[in-house]
C-alpha cells in the first residue's frame, strides 16, 4: 500500500521526510511526492531518491508530509503522485485509501469553479477542503465536514498555509499512528517510518482525526469531541514493525485475508442493493455479451485462481471456458476465432509468459480482460479491460493474499457477466453476493484457528511427500495447496483431482507418503469420502479439510481441519486458507526463509 510520513518540529522538515519515505520503500511504490510549508512541492517518478535529488537548499521548513503511492486510480506520473492541492495551491495532502464517491464530488467541484490536474481520487479532498473553508471560520470545521462528506477509506495528512504549524490527520479504513517525540510530533502510515525517532506512538481509530504541532497533540471524533488518549510504547523493531510484528511478510499477508476481500470489493459490491458494479468493464461490456468463448492463461498461483473462475463462470454466466498454462499457450498453435476473449491474471504484471500469451492472442484480434494487481504494469497497459486488485503489493514470494483477491474478483466477474447474458435469476444473483459479502468474517474465523493448524502442520513436517486431492471448486485448491508447500518448504508435493487416484497416484501411497483431502460439503463430498476411505485402507495417512459441523470425517482421517460453510462456488476462498497456513508452519518449522524461497522471484519477467 501506499505510505505516508508527516513532520512538525524544530528540526528542517525535508531530511526527515526523505527518510521517512525509505524506511516505507518496503511496501512498494510507483512515484513519491513532499511538500513543506514555507517551500513548496517537489514529486518524482520512481525510487525515493529521485525525489531527494529534486530538493536544493531552497527546501527549508520545519513542517511537511510526504507520500509513496502504490496507484489504484491513475497511472504511475509526477501529475498524479502525491501530495495533491487545491486551487490556489494553500492546501496540501497525501492519502492512502480509496475514495469511492470521488466522482461525484469532483464533479459537483467542478460546477463550483475548481480546476483539477491530476486522474486521482485523492486531489478531491483538497478542493473539497477549500471549498469548505469558504463557508466554515476554521480549518477544522472545515476539515471535519470534508471528512463527512467522504465515502470509502482514508488515511489522510494535511498541511497548509492556513495554519502554517499543524498538521492535520485522519483515519478511516487505512492505517495512521502518530509519532509523539520532544518538542517535535510525526505521522506514518505505519509505526516503522515512527521507531527510528520515537517509539511513543498512537494508533488513530477509524472515525478519528487529530492536530499536531511542534509541542502538542489534539484528538477528536467526527463530531467534533476532543478524545484524550496517551502514547503507547512499542518495543519492536524497525523491520519487525515493517512485518506488523509477524515473523514474515507471507503471514502478515495470509492474515491480512479478510481484509484483502474487503478492499477487492471496494467499489465494486453495493451491500445494500446487493449490486455488483464493474465501471472498469463498462467499456467492453457489449462485446462480453457477444463473446462466445474465454480462454484464461496465467502462470502458477495465478493460473488456479483462474481455474476457480473457470467452474464459476462456466455455471453462472454459461459461457465455455479453458485453461491454458501462459508457458504453453504462447508456444502452441492457439486457435483463436472471433468472439474468443482471453482472461489473465497476474499480480505483478509483468510475468514473461503470461505477458507473451496475451500478446499472442491480441494478435489474432482476441479481447483480452485482465485482472492485475499492478497499476500501470505492462500487462495492465496492453489489456483491453483491467480489474484491479486494490490489494497494495504483495511482498512474499509466495503468493497468499493475491490469490484471495484474484478468486474473489472472478466471483464478481461471473455476477457482472452473468447478469448482461442474463444466465443468472435474481435470486441466485442476491445469494451469492450475501455469500461474498460473509467472507471476511469466516476467513477470520479460520485465521483465529492458527495455532490449531500449526501443531498440525508440526505433526506432518516429518514427511517428504504429499498428494494434495480435491474435486470441483476444491480441485484447483489441490493444486494451489501442493504449490504454496513446494515452494517454501522444498517437499515434493503434487496436487491431483481426486478422481484421478485410481489412475496411478493411489500408487505412491503408504504411510510415509500423506495425502490432504479438501472434503468440503459440497456435491461431490461422498466421492471424496470414498477417496479417503480407499487411502486409509492402504495406510495412507490423511488430513482432511471439512466444513464446520461435519461429525463422520474426524472417524476417518487421521486429523480435520475444519473451516465455516459457504456456497459451493466461494467455498475455495476457504478451504485455501489453511493450506497456506499449513505450508507456512511446514516451510517456518524447516529453517526456511519462506519470504524469499531459494531459486524463486517474485516475478519471472523471464522466460
Ligand atoms: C505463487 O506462489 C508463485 N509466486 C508463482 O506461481 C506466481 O503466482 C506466478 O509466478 C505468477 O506471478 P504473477 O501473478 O505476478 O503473474
Amino acid at each position: 500500500m501506499c505510505g505516508i510520513f508527516g513532520y512538525v518540529g524544530k528540526r528542517q522538515a525535508a531530511p526527515l521526510l526523505i527518510d521517512g519515505l525509505k524506511a516505507l520503500e518496503y511496501r512498494g511504490y510507483d512515484s513519491a511526492g513532499l511538500y513543506i510549508v514555507g517551500a513548496g512541492c517537489a514529486k518524482a517518478v520512481g525510487q525515493v531518491k529521485n525525489l531527494e535529488t529534486k530538493l536544493g537548499d531552497g527546501f527549508s521548513g520545519n513542517t511537511g508530509l510526504a507520500h509513496t503511492r502504490w496507484a489504484t486510480h491513475g497511472v504511475p506520473s509526477e501529475v498524479n503522485s502525491h501530495p495533491h492541492s487545491d486551487c490556489e495551491q494553500k492546501i496540501w495532502l497525501a492519502h492512502n485509501g480509496i475514495i469511492e464517491n470521488y466522482n461525484e464530488l469532483k464533479e459537483e467541484l467542478i460546477s463550483k469553479g475548481h480546476k483539477f490536474v491530476s486522474a486521482t481520487d485523492t486531489e478531491v479532498v483538497a478542493h473539497l477542503i477549500e471549498e469548505n473553508i469558504k463557508s466554515d471560520s476554521s480549518f477544522s470545521e472545515a476539515l471535519l465536514k470534508t471528512l463527512k462528506a467522504i465515502r470509502g477509506t482514508y488515511g489522510l495528512v494535511i498541511s497548509s498555509v492556513h495554519e502554517p504549524e499543524k498538521i492535520f490527520v485522519a483515519r478511516k479504513g487505512s492505517p495512521i499512528v502518530l509519532g509523539i517525540g520532544e518538542g517535535e510530533n510525526f505521522v506514518a502510515s505505519d509505526p516503522s517510518a515512527i521507531v527510528p525517532h520515537t517509539k511513543r506512538v498512537i494508533y488513530l481509530n477509524d472515525g478519528e482525526w487529530a492536530i499536531l504541532t511542534a509541542g502538542s497533540y489534539q484528538l477528536f471524533d467526527l463530531e467534533g469531541t476532543e478524545i484524550s488518549r496517551e502514547p503507547q510504547t512499542i518495543e519492536w523493531s524497525v523491520e519487525q514493525t515493517q512485518k506488523g510484528g509477524y515473523d514474515h511478510f507471507m503471514m502478515k499477508e495470509i492474515v491480512e485475508g479478510d481484509n484483502v476481500i474487503k478492499n477487492s470489493l471496494r467499489g465494486r459490491l453495493d451491500e445494500v442493493s446487493l449490486e455488483v458494479k464493474l465501471p472498469e468493464l463498462d467499456s467492453v461490456a457489449n462485446q462480453l455479451k457477444d463473446i462466445k468463448r474465454i480462454i484464461i492463461t496465467s502462470c502458477g498461483t495465478a493460473l488456479y485462481s483462474g481455474m476457480v473462475g473457470e467452474y464459476m463462470i462456466e455455471e453462472l454466466a454459461k459461457v465455455p471456458v479453458e485453461i491454458e498454462y501462459a508457458s504453453e499457450f504462447r508456444y502452441r498453435s492457439p486457435i483463436i476465432e472471433p468472439g474468443t476473449m482471453i482472461m489473465s491474471i497476474t499480480q505483478s504484471g509483468e510475468t514473461a509468459d503470461t505477458l507473451a500469451a496475451i500478446r499472442e492472442a491480441k494478435r489474432q484480434g482476441a479481447l483480452v480482460v485482465s485482472i492485475v494487481n499492478t497499476v500501470g504494469s505492462t500487462i495492465a497497459r496492453e489489456s483491453d479491460a483491467v480489474m484491479f486488485n486494490q490489494i497494495g503489493p504483495e511482498i512474499g514470494v509466495a503468493s497468499t493474499k493475491a490469490f484471495m483477491s484474484q478468486v474473489t474478483l472472478f466471483a464478481l466477474f461471473t455476477l457482472y457477466l452473468g447478469k448482461i447474458r442474463g444466465t443468472i435469476n435474481e435470486e441466485m444473483y442476491k445469494k451469492v453476493v450475501q455469500e461474498i459479502i460473509a467472507l471476511p468474517d469466516k476467513i477470520k474465523s479460520i485465521l483465529s484457528r492458527q495455532e490449531e493448524i500449526k501443531l498440525i502442520a508440526d505433526k506432518y513436517s516429518r514427511f517428504e511427500d504429499f498428494l494434495f486431492m480435491g474435486r470441483k471448486y476444491t480441485f484447483p485448491i489441490a493444486f494451489e495447496g501442493a504449490l504454496k508447500l513446494k515452494e517454501i518448504s522444498y517437499v515434493h508435493a503434487e496436487g491431483y483431482g481426486a478422481g484421478e487416484m485410481k489412475h496411478g497416484p493411489i500408487a505412491m501411497i503408504d504411510e510415509n507418503f500423506p495425502t490432504v483431502a479438501l472434503a468440503l460439503s459440497d456435491a461431490v463430498y461422498e466421492k471424496m469420502v470414498s477417496n479417503i476411505e480407499e487411502i486409509k485402507a492402504r495406510s495412507g495417512k490423511v488430513l482432511a479439510i471439512a466444513t464446520e459441523g461435519n461429525t463422520t470425517l474426524s472417524n476417518l482421517a487421521d486429523d480435520v481441519i475444519y473451516v465455516p460453510e459457504t456456497i459451493e462456488m466461494l467455498e475455495a476462498l476457504l478451504a485455501v486458507v489453511p493450506l497456506q497456513i499449513f505450508a507456512y508452519y511446514i516451510g517456518v518449522g524447516r529453517g526456511y526463509n519462506v519470504d524469499k524461497p531459494r531459486n524463486l522471484a517474485k516475478s519471472v519477467t523471464v522466460e
